[in-house]
């Protein structure tokens, strides 16, 4: 990391007009300047730079940003050689350990005892007190082939096994604690996390090993997995397993799934292109991982109700992101491991050929909801499929399903066509409500082209966001008030959840959230978004007061949630979210 210091100076030397003046012909007008846009064709100037605060933004194409994040842009350089090129444009010398501070020191040696121990655990099970867990793997069908690929491990049923080890290896206590390895005890003491487990290390994309779920084994008391707690290199919430294996995967698309052990018998069968969520239920951080490797994902989680309910919540956020996906559904196990192990790699390699799409699911589970023999039953099925059919938008594919419905219940298809076209019709009015709202809001608001639809559907809070967003960076000072009020997972849009993570991080530590010290941070997109939001505020001022109603716009959302989002939340979520609505109350 690069001083705030050395950053505020280079931004002092690198007068902004100057910097672009030399890419862009611009025109003085009044306290602005304006030209053609650099990065994107256009006939009238949308390219603004604003001197006042040093930034400049495009009405055209949403770029925007300080001089850091436009020397980025148009030079195509990574954010540490953007500096370095302005820096020697004035002749600063850039600091010598530019990349060397108190946090990336401690990542470095959170990987160095993660992969320290990830060594341990696996040469534990080669030991004579580790032949429980070489047992219990072998147990579990895994040859030692599986278990070298997998670098699976074994914990000692000791209270400071990996402790002391990790110790005599020159880590401090304290370092191990940051890593999350060990933990604190009443007595002021530590002791190791895993204990009388099997472990699984998770490894990231470069190899990393950035956590550990380990297993119990036998009759032993506590939770059937332990998961590593979040640490300075691991994010539960942002990593899936074995994605580092499936990315190399010669499969098409991306099978995802509950369990640690459902992955590997999938890879051990051949299908290595399986991944799983770590503990947790999907969430929408790593169903945008997810987007960036593939277009389409194969469903495979439990066929119990906690994995139906995962199921329907993971269409939900991959259709968001614009993957395609299929479900699997299997019968006669519980899960991909027992399937595998009842019936053979074939056969799931069939089950796998022929996993329906996600309409042919949401059908199959909408008539397992009714008794279909009754004609009450068959009423309340047709209107939800019909419902269901609204959505899809390819009328021949419509058909198909309406024909296929129709002579299974043994209905008329001209009454279930009928029954449709309301349905199709009452959709269309509703579409056509949040286009006009979307278009009100464009008026005033010149957005990117890109699309969001997350945040077109959830304006009204998004718009409060943005204010949110933009009165904390124009008054530092009121963040004490704003953190007593509204936590990160209160944000209705990831968008703008993401860029208040950077600005809730810099000021609980006292750290400015200026233009120039926000580009380490933010992605060039993200600097354009907050630029706008920045200079949509210039000349107006805020009192606390209305920060407060953009924070209870924001925390409104909660209560509205559709009697679906809530239907469709796993056990932990329910719970979090009904004590979340209680302590609100009390407020
Ligand atoms: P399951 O309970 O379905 O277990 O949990 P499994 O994968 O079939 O495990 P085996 O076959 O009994 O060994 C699915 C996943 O949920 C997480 C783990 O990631 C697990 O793989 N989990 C489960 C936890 O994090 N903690 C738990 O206590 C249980
Ligand atoms: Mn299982």
């Amino acid at each position: 990391m690069i001083s705030d210091l050395f950053l505020q100076e280079l931004k002092n030397n690198n007068d902004i007009e100057s910097v672009v003046s030399s890419y862009v012909h611009l025109k003085k007008h009044g306290r602005i300047s304006n030209g053609l846009c650099p990065f994107h064709s256009e006939k009238s100037p949308s390219f603004t730079v604003y001197p006042e605060n040093q930034s400049f933004y495009c009405f055209g194409c949403g770029a925007g940003g300080d001089v850091i994040t436009f020397v980025r842009r148009i030079e195509n350089l990574e954010y540490v050689e953007a500096v370095k090129f302005l820096a020697q444009r004035v002749g600063m010398a850039m600091p010598e350990d530019a990349a060397d501070d108190g946090t990336a020191r401690l990542k470095t040696r959170v990987l160095e005892i993660n992969r320290a121990l990830a060594r341990f655990y696996h040469e534990c099970l080669k030991e004579p007190s580790g032949k429980a867990g070489l047992d219990y793997l072998h147990g579990r069908g895994l040859p030692n082939q599986t278990i070298t690929r997998f670098g699976l491990g074994y914990a000692p049923n000791s209270w400071d096994a990996a402790m002391k080890h990790l110790r005599s290896k020159g880590f401090s206590e304290e370092e191990l604690l940051a890593a999350a390895v060990v933990a604190r005890g009443r007595n002021g003491g530590c002791y190791d996390q895993f204990r009388n487990r099997v472990i699984f290390p998770i490894i990231d994309l470069r190899g990393n090993v950035i956590g550990f779920g380990g297993r119990i084994m036998g009759d032993d008391r506590g939770p059937k997995y332990l998961n590593s707690s979040d640490t300075p290199v691991f994010k539960k919430s942002r990593n899936l397993f074995a994605l580092n294996f499936a990315k190399a995967s010669k499969r098409s698309g991306l099978i995802l799934c509950e369990g640690y052990m459902d992955v590997i018998a999938m890879h051990q069968a051949g299908f290595d292109n399986a991944v799983a969520t770590l503990g947790t239920a999907l969430t929408s951080e790593q169903s945008r991982l997810i987007a960036q490797y593939t277009d389409h994902v194969t469903l495979s989680y439990d066929s119990d109700a906690p994995g139906q309910a995962a199921t329907k919540r993971a269409v939900g956020l991959l259709s968001e992101v614009g993957v395609k996906i299929r479900v699997l559904t299997m019968i006669g196990a519980k899960d991909p491991d027992e399937y595998i192990k009842k019936f053979g790699a074939e056969r799931f390699g069939l089950l796998l050929e022929g996993a329906s799409n996600a309409t042919e699911y949401a059908i199959a589970r909408a008539k397992q909801k009714y008794d279909l023999e009754s004609a009450d039953g068959k009423v309340a099925f047709l209107r939800d499929f019909a419902a269901l059919m609204a959505e899809v938008p390819n009328p021949i594919e419509r058909d198909v399903y309406v024909s296929k419905t129709a002579s299974e219940l043994e209905v008329e298809k001209t009454a279930l066509t009928a029954q449709l076209n309301h349905e199709l019709k009452r959709a269309a009015k509703r579409q056509k409500r949040s286009a006009a709202e979307l278009k009100v809001y464009s008026e005033v608001h010149t957005e990117p082209q890109k699309q969001d639809f997350q945040r077109a559907r959830n304006i009204k809070y998004a718009l409060a966001e943005d204010k949110l967003l933009a009165i904390l960076m124009k008054n530092p000072d009121y963040f004490e008030h704003v953190a007593g009020r509204i936590r990160l997972e209160d944000f209705v849009t990831d968008r703008n959840r993401e860029i208040a993570r950077v600005l809730f991080d810099r000021l609980q530590n006292g750290q400015s959230v200026e233009l120039t010290l926000l580009s380490a941070q933010l992605s060039i997109e993200q600097m354009g978004i907050v630029t706008e939001l920045l200079n949509s505020i210039s000349g107006m001022m805020f009192d606390v007061s209305a920060v407060d109603s953009y924070i209870d716009t924001i925390l409104s959302y909660q209560e509205n949630k559709t009697q679906d989002e809530v239907a469709a939340m796993s056990d932990n979520d329910l719970k979090a979210y009904i004590a979340s609505l209680a302590s609100r109350k009390k407020q």
